[in-house]
This record gives structure tokens, C-alpha cells and sequence, in this order.
């Protein structure tokens, strides 16, 4: 699925069906980090300003999401509770900055903000990739409501994923380098999801 290296392990999609209430408190978390992800990520783009307009709306997106899933707790009676570490992410954001030191990234205003979308671009392309297998298990299993919500949101990412790689071509004004450090995280992000344990989260 678009940039991945690494294929969900195929036991993670039991899990996640076996407790789908666990799943669907992380996803909420999931669109909350989003949003004010797109905000703070804007709010270091004032030299790009088609950049911050792109991250604003996406913001908007993705608190429209935490909010529909938020309605989807409350029909099932779920608490929201305190957000999930998030391991995934933060090694993420770890190995990308870890390589964008070594590699040609220099420290600067642009090169972090590039590296910090392509992070995000990743996020989108996982759980662009989850929201499928999580879509297809629930049609299996009857749950036509939420196997529709789902495949709408895996469309959502799949754009979202496309938006963040443009927004960092954008901004470095080189699409070369920008696709071939995407694929360096990609590899990266690919090591990361084959030390998962698999747990009942978007990212687990
Ligand atoms: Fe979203
Ligand atoms: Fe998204």
C-alpha cells in the first residue's frame, strides 16, 4: 500500500478484531494527535504559506474524524480515557530525525519541516493500510456500518498520505530528494512496524 516496505503481520488484524473497543480508543487518539499535529506543523510553516492553508484544512479534516469517532464510543458506551503511548509514532519521529542527521537533511527551518511531513506521510500511509484490513474484517463479519466507516477513512489517507509528500515537495522545491528521503523512512518505519507486538491499536 502506496509507500509501505513491511505488510501488516496478519495477526494483528485478529487482535485488533478480538477488541475492537480498544481499537476504536486508540483511533480516537489517533485523529486527536493528527489535528494538532497539521496545527503545530503550520504553525512552523509562516514561510510557506499555501503550506499552512494545506495544514490548517487537514487539521479541520482530522478533528471532523476525532469527532465521529468520539460519536462512535458513545453509541457503543465507551470511555474515551487517557491517551495510549504511542511507540510507533515516536520511533518514527525518532529514526527520521536520527537519519536526517546523518543523511543530506542539514539542521534548518526546511529541511526539519520536510522531514517532519514525510513523518506524517507515513502515519497516513500505515494507518491508510490498517484502515483497510480493519474494513475488510468488519465486512466479513457482518458490521457493514463500521466497515463503511472505515473504507471512508482509507480514502481519507490515502489523500492525506499524497497531501503531506506534495506539501514537502513544496517546501524543499526539490521532488527528487524528497521522494528518495521517503523511501529512506519508509525503510525505516518498515523496522519499526516488524517490532510491533501486534497489540489492539491503529499503530500496534
Ligand atoms: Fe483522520
Ligand atoms: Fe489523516
Amino acid at each position: 500500500v502506496l509507500c509501505l516496505t513491511e505488510p501488516t503481520d496478519a495477526r494483528w488484524i485478529e487482535r485488533a478484531i478480538g477488541d475492537l473497543d480498544a481499537v476504536l480508543v486508540d483511533h480516537a487518539h489517533c485523529e486527536m494527535k493528527a489535528a494538532s499535529n497539521a496545527l503545530s506543523l503550520a504553525a512552523r510553516s509562516a514561510a510557506f504559506p499555501g503550506v499552512v492553508r494545506a495544514l490548517v484544512a487537514l487539521a479541520e479534516e482530522e478533528l471532523s474524524h476525532f469527532r465521529r469517532v468520539l460519536d462512535e464510543l458513545d453509541r457503543r458506551g465507551i470511555a474515551l480515557g487517557h491517551p495510549p503511548v504511542d511507540p510507533y509514532a515516536v520511533d518514527l519521529r525518532k529514526a527520521a530525525s536520527t537519519t536526517a542527521r546523518a543523511e543530506r537533511w542539514r539542521a534548518g527551518g526546511a529541511a526539519w519541516l520536510v522531514e517532519r511531513l514525510l513523518v506524517g506521510a507515513l502515519i497516513e500511509a500505515r494507518s491508510c493500510e490498517r484502515f483497510r484490513l480493519l474494513a475488510d474484517a468488519l465486512r466479513v463479519r457482518g458490521d457493514g456500518e463500521l466497515a463503511g466507516f472505515y473504507e471512508e477513512l482509507f480514502a481519507c489517507e490515502a489523500r492525506h498520505f499524497r497531501l503531506l509528500v506534495d506539501l514537502a515537495i513544496d517546501v524543499a522545491g526539490d521532488g527528487d530528494s524528497v521522494r528518495a528521503r521517503l523511501g529512506e523512512i519508509s525503510r525505516s518505519e518498515g523496522e519499526i512496524v516488524r517490532r510491533l507486538d501486534g497489540a489492539a491499536a491503529i499503530h500496534g
